[in-house]
């Protein structure tokens, strides 16, 4: 087994597979052993970084605040993505390659019903003395032009294994259960190869204009939230 704490001595994984090239390109990784105990160390950070918001969002619950959380849901990136990525971005098909140039391998999305919750959630998460922030998009105060609203962070957590402790980058994506929704819908036109370009750009300005009715609700409802007092009149 190669030793995959050291990228540099790593060979290539289209030498390796020379003589046996497997008809399809991501099984060019699946094919070996390392690739799965990498996926299995994502699997894990996952876990790890999933317990912490969960754990967060109980202790949140019961000192009087509504639940912050309202879901939390993860996914590991399938090899055919890993392979896809690392080859549009012109880097090596390695496994090093994978965990230098690849920060949503791993990847968790939180649902929160409040904005305010989202930044509550994110600094909670981030001021745990063994979460390292490697990068913070925040497309809520600065959304994407097409209207994309979300709070996205690059985390690395410390997982420990039977003879190491491994630092493990996990993607967290943060919004409200509107911004979610509008995503989802967003996500659904762009995979869509079969739209004539004329209605493409209709559709278009109609979920930019959802996305902006959506913020505005957003904010008004954390108003209303406001309004009413943060136990949710529960006390
Ligand atoms: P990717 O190469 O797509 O991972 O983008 P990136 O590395 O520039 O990171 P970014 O933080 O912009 O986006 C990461 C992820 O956020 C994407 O993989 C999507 O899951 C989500 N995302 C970003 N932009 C959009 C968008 O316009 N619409 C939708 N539906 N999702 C988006
Ligand atoms: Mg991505």
């Amino acid at each position: 087994m190669s030793n995959l704490n050291d990228t540099k001595k790593e060979e290539p994984i289209g030498n390796i597979l020379k003589n046996k090239m497997p008809e399809h390109p991501e099984d060019v990784l699946t094919s070996f052993k390392d690739f799965d105990i990498l996926m299995m160390r994502y699997d894990s950070a996952i876990r790890e970084v999933r317990t912490k918001l969960e754990i967060l969002n109980d202790e949140l619950s019961l000192i009087g605040d509504n639940s912050p959380i309202s879901s939390i849901s993860s996914r590991r990136k399938k090899p055919l993505s890993i392979y896809e990525k690392l080859i549009k971005q012109e880097n090596e098909i390695t496994l090093g390659s994978v965990e230098e140039n690849l920060n949503d391998v791993a990847g968790i999305r939180v649902i929160c019903s409040f904005v305010d919750d989202i930044y509550k959630v994110a600094r909670m998460l981030v001021q745990q003395d063994d979460i390292t922030l490697i990068e913070v998009k925040d497309y809520i105060k600065n959304p994407k032009p097409n209207g994309y609203r979300s709070y996205h962070m690059i985390v690395e957590v410390p997982v420990f294994f039977s003879n190491e402790k491994r630092p493990m980058r996990v993607e967290v994506q943060i919004r409200t259960v509107a911004m979610d929704f509008w995503a989802s819908l967003e996500h659904q036109m762009r995979y869509k190869k079969d739209i004539p370009q004329y209605k493409t750009e209709e559709i278009a300005k109609a979920l930019k204009d959802c996305a902006d009715t959506i913020a505005d609700t957003d904010m008004k409802m954390l108003a209303i939230r406001e309004k009413i007092g943060h136990d949710g009149g529960r006390s």
